[in-house]
């Protein structure tokens, strides 16, 4: 196990992959299939980090400050069961805003954000080390989809923090073999606060997913620009649609960038063929119940503990103990 420790300023970064990255032979992969399909983890250049965060504020997206509502309020209560002192260690921390809710209470000896977008992690873990001069923070660049070393900074109490309902853009068996890898990083008596959306009415979802100012649109066809930028490809962004429906029958929302003429793109000198009306699918969006979710924490030998929601019921905060 590696977690070798590189100073830049203010921060300790760690790089968690030993191996280089696979865009060309996953974008092929998923490109190359019955239903074409993009893996959603491209999305997240820094335009998409920036794009994300503008999601994140949309009158229409209520997760974000139904969350941060419940931090606000609840934080004492966190803190207490998360007890100070611990490592705190984040996954998908982008732009390390909701943190800083807890970081007074939580008082952790060293706060780790991992995320897979390395410029905008290293931005945002140094503004945080700045805000507070008192904080140690080892920032950890990770793809979750990939093996990866679980940090270890000897004894101690670990608590790990998964705001923002990311563990719904992972396929259930998916999010079960993260969640076994979190309980791995936290260890027996560990913790882990989490954040979940909750199933509820397809109008308040789909609409969540389809703004009015298009900003969801933007961030869906930016994974083209994306692969444009690193893969020397040519996809013409004007040549897709976003799309975003509720499968009541997963209990997922899809997005998908639907193809508006037939053409083909080539990338790295392959060439791909799209029909008009055909969909790449990006990403998924799973909600879970309160107890759907507590069955998939308890495979993973997550026991409940809290949950807090709000009272319209559309967004839950998890803490759970590993054992
Ligand atoms: N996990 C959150 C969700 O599914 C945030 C998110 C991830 C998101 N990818 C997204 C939001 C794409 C909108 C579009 O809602």
């Amino acid at each position: 196990m590696s977690f070798v420790a590189v100073r830049k300023d203010a921060i300790y970064f760690h790089e968690l992959h030993a191996t280089a990255d696979t865009m060309a032979a996953e974008i092929h992969a998923g490109l190359s299939s019955e239903q074409k399909a993009l893996p959603p983890k491209y999305f997240y250049d820094k335009k998409g980090s920036e794009l994300f965060d503008a999601i994140t504020r949309l009158p229409e997206y209520y997760p974000t400050r139904t969350e941060i509502g419940l931090l606000r309020r609840h934080a004492p209560e966190m803190a207490e069961l998360l007890g100070m002192q611990s490592f705190l260690i984040e996954l998908g921390s982008g732009s390390s805003t909701k943190i800083r809710l807890l970081l007074e209470a939580v008082r952790p000896r060293i706060y780790v954000p991992m995320d897979i977008s390395r410029e905008h992690l290293i931005t945002a873990a140094q503004r945080l080390a700045d805000d507070y001069p008192w904080l140690t923070v080892h920032a950890a660049c990770v793809d979750y989809s990939r093996p990866w070393d679980v940090p270890d900074f000897g004894p101690g109490r670990y608590n790990a923090f998964f705001p923002g309902s990311s563990i719904g853009n992972f396929e259930p068996g998916d999010a079960l073999r993260l969640l076994r890898q979190v309980g791995r990083l936290v260890g027996a008596g560990g913790g882990l606060l989490i954040g979940v959306d909750l199933k509820k009415d397809a109008d308040i979802l789909e609409q969540a997913y389809n703004d009015a100012q298009g900003v969801t649109a933007d961030f869906n066809l930016n994974v083209l620009a994306h692969i444009n930028r690193r893969l020397d490809a040519d996809f013409n962004t004007g040549n897709f649609a976003h799309k975003a429906v509720y499968n009541a029958v997963s209990g997922r929302i899809e997005m998908h960038l639907e193809c508006r003429k037939d053409h083909t793109v080539c990338i790295g000198g392959t060439r791909y063929s799209f029909s008009s009306g055909e969909t790449i699918h990006t990403e998924n969006s799973y909600k879970y119940s309160v107890e759907e979710f507590h069955g998939l924490a308890a495979q993973a030998g997550f026991s409940p503990v809290r949950v807090w929601t709000d009272r319209e019921g559309l967004f839950s905060i998890h803490y759970l103990k590993l054992g």
